[in-house]
């Protein structure tokens, strides 16, 4: 799939694409029948919260090996509907995964996501430049009840804000302060609700600042995630890397594979 040149305007401006059903709902079947054989795992790569020990995240499922290796997941991130716009948004070729991570965000108890920017972890992952992109599937509604994402468009031309580090949430992450989004949304622009039906797909500027509240419908809410970066990109050694789950050494560039992997997978 290419991105036209209005596309490309448009993202430039706004830091964020929207793509309503972009996956069909058999391939979304399959994308979720997989979110929940891996959320029944016990592994360091699955992150859980609450009294009941719910899902948060669960990371690495683009990989070939591991115990969330996923081939399902791994195929909707070589698909040309995912790897062709990274690729000419990146304008690059060769790019490859710095994280995979799927959010279930359980119904009621599911928690938020604070107003922040990717790079705000990742510059500190040790990677330079702050071109990197997330493409983000709706695997179930994305609701304002549910807690769907919320973007402020243009904060990816704000640059990386200083961060703070969130302890408020199971997942602790370098978040923007009060102070700053506050400011951004009273001078410049109001927040975007990222509501659609399963199969939307949101790709995504690292620096654009986004947040999610907690699920009050009686739902779950599920969201897969795939971060990518250019290879010329890749980190340089820190003090003390993250895992490779969230910082991935693997940087061989992903090859293009077809559309109609994900529902092969279960072959
Ligand atoms: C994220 O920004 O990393 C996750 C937000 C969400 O799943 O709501
Ligand atoms: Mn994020």
């Amino acid at each position: 799939m290419k991105l036209t040149t209005s596309q490309i305007e448009q993202f430039n401006k706004d830091g964020y694409l929207l793509f309503p059903e972009l996956f069909s709902q058999e391939e979304i079947n399959v994308l979720k029948a997989e979110a929940d054989r891996v959320s029944q795992l016990e592994d360091q790569c699955v992150a859980r919260e609450g009294t009941t020990g719910q899902v948060k995240a669960m990371f690495r499922l683009h990989e070939t090996d591991g115990p969330t290796a996923s081939k399902a997941y791994r195929a909707a991130a070589h698909s040309p509907r995912v790897l062709e716009p990274i690729r000419q948004l990146l304008n690059d070729p060769d790019v490859y995964i710095h994280h995979t991570k799927v959010n279930m965000k359980a119904a009621i108890e599911g928690s938020a996501w604070p107003w922040h920017q990717d790079f705000g972890s990742w510059h500190l992952d040790g990677i330079a430049k702050p071109e990197m992109l997330t493409v983000m599937i709706a695997l179930d509604e994305a609701t304002e009840l549910n807690g769907c994402l919320y973007f402020l468009p243009g904060t990816h031309g704000e640059g990386r804000l200083n961060p703070y580090f969130d302890t408020s949430t199971a997942w602790k992450l370098w978040a923007v302060t009060p102070q700053d989004v506050k400011a951004y949304m009273k001078e410049k622009a109001q927040p975007i609700a990222i509501t659609g039906k399963p199969g939307m797909v949101a790709i995504f500027h690292c620096n654009l600042l986004h947040a999610s509240g907690h699920n009050l419908s009686p739902d779950d809410r599920t969201q897969a995630y795939f971060c990518f970066n250019r290879v010329t990109n890749r980190p340089t050694d820190v003090e003390k890397p993250r895992p490779d789950f969230v910082r991935s050494t693997n940087w061989v560039p992903i090859e293009l594979g077809s559309d109609a992997a994900i529902l092969e997978s279960t072959r």
